[in-house]
């Protein structure tokens, strides 16, 4: 993607060893969403006092909001360990069926775009999760036999970006639905802080502030601003990151003030000029961008709502006036006075 900004891209380097080293291990280190993390408290703590597994989990949110990181968070909690599985890499049943069977007692099972499940493995899912049973078929033709085997209690942690694309017997067999939402700047300067201390590097109030503004409501662009800002300080400052520095570093990557880079600015360009603010398709909006549908939808659609830019109506999309402020074009008359 051309117009993306690589640092604020949510999904570029998803795994790398800095961010790995970033997440937190345990809930009580794990910054926000507190609605989520009250519910999940009182599972964790009724599951153990029962000594049973915990209830099956789906997280879903936008991406780099921290749903890789809760599940292992919760496994830990758990004491558990997790086996981590995307979903496209599990091509035939028998892959399923091989992981399954191999967990142990209590395991955790993450998979991460569970949407993108085949209809097959989804089904053969289904039994695994309400009656822990499998069934495999053995042979083919008519000598063909059905295996049952049972499986050890086990919890699966679903992640999706879409939870429109979840299936409603998929999404019914999950025991617990966890929406997990932009943070807000007190949550990312916060975790700009405690990053800062991971890294070890000197970050002031105002700096770990300016960088939370930025950071379009997500833990992992404001880990990798962070990380910009360590290096601009280092080689302009005396190391320090403050509130110039950082505001000059994000400049130089032009990030602006809210944190929106080329494609998001590409995106309202095209919405509220070319479009004259819609209402308007998003495969007419990704045609002209020359990007992918659901790459808008996933990377640059869920900020621009939240900060009151987009609305999403069953027409199609359409500019707020304060996405007309932000770009400085002025709301064109609609066709009832052209
Ligand atoms: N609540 C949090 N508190 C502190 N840091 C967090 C929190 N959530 C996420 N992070 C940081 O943000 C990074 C990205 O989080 P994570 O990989 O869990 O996101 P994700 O939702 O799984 O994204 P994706 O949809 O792209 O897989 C983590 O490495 C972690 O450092
Ligand atoms: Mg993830």
């Amino acid at each position: 993607m051309e117009h993306r900004h690589p640092d604020l891209d949510p999904t570029a380097l998803r795994d790398d060893p800095v961010e790995y080293s970033l997440r937190p291990q345990r809930l009580g280190e794990y910054i926000g969403q507190e609605k989520v993390k009250a519910r999940l408290e009182i599972a964790l703590q009724a599951a153990k006092k029962r000594g049973e597994v915990l209830d099956h989990v789906l997280l879903f949110g936008p991406p780099g909001l921290g749903k890789t990181t809760l599940a292992h968070v919760l496994a830990n909690e758990m004491g558990a360990t997790c086996k981590v599985i995307q979903a496209p890499a599990l091509e035939k049943k028998g892959d399923l069926a091989a992981i399954l069977t191999n967990l142990e007692e209590g395991e955790f099972l993450f998979i991460d775009e569970i949407h993108r499940l085949s209809a097959p493995i989804e089904e053969m899912l289904y039994a695994a999760m309400e009656d822990r049973k499998l069934d495999i078929l053995i042979g083919q033709g008519p000598s063909a036999q059905t295996l049952k085997v049972d499986l050890r209690p086990f919890t699966l942690v679903g992640a999706t970006t879409r939870a429109g694309l979840i299936s409603k017997p998929l999404h019914d067999r999950f025991g617990m639905v966890h929406r997990l939402e932009f943070y807000g700047r007190a949550e990312l300067t916060i975790i700009a802080r405690r990053s800062a201390e991971v890294l070890q590097v000197a970050l002031a109030t105002e700096g770990a502030e300016a960088i939370a503004r930025r950071s379009r409501g997500t833990p992992r662009i404001c880990n990798r601003l962070l990380r910009r800002c360590r290096d601009y300080a280092e080689v302009k400052g005396d190391g320090t990151i403050t509130q110039a520095s950082a505001e000059a570093c994000l400049a130089l990557h032009e990030v602006d003030d809210l944190g929106l880079d080329g494609l998001d600015r590409a995106y309202l360009e095209a919405l509220c000029g070319k479009h004259r603010g819609g209402p308007v398709g998003l495969r007419t909006l990704a045609a002209a961008l020359g990007e992918d549908e659901g790459a808008l939808e996933d990377l640059v659609e869920p900020y621009l709502m939240q900060i009151g830019f987009l609305d999403r109506t069953p027409q199609g999309r359409k500019a707020t006036e304060a996405a007309y402020g932000y770009i400085g074009l002025k709301p064109s008359p609609g066709p009832l006075f052209s």
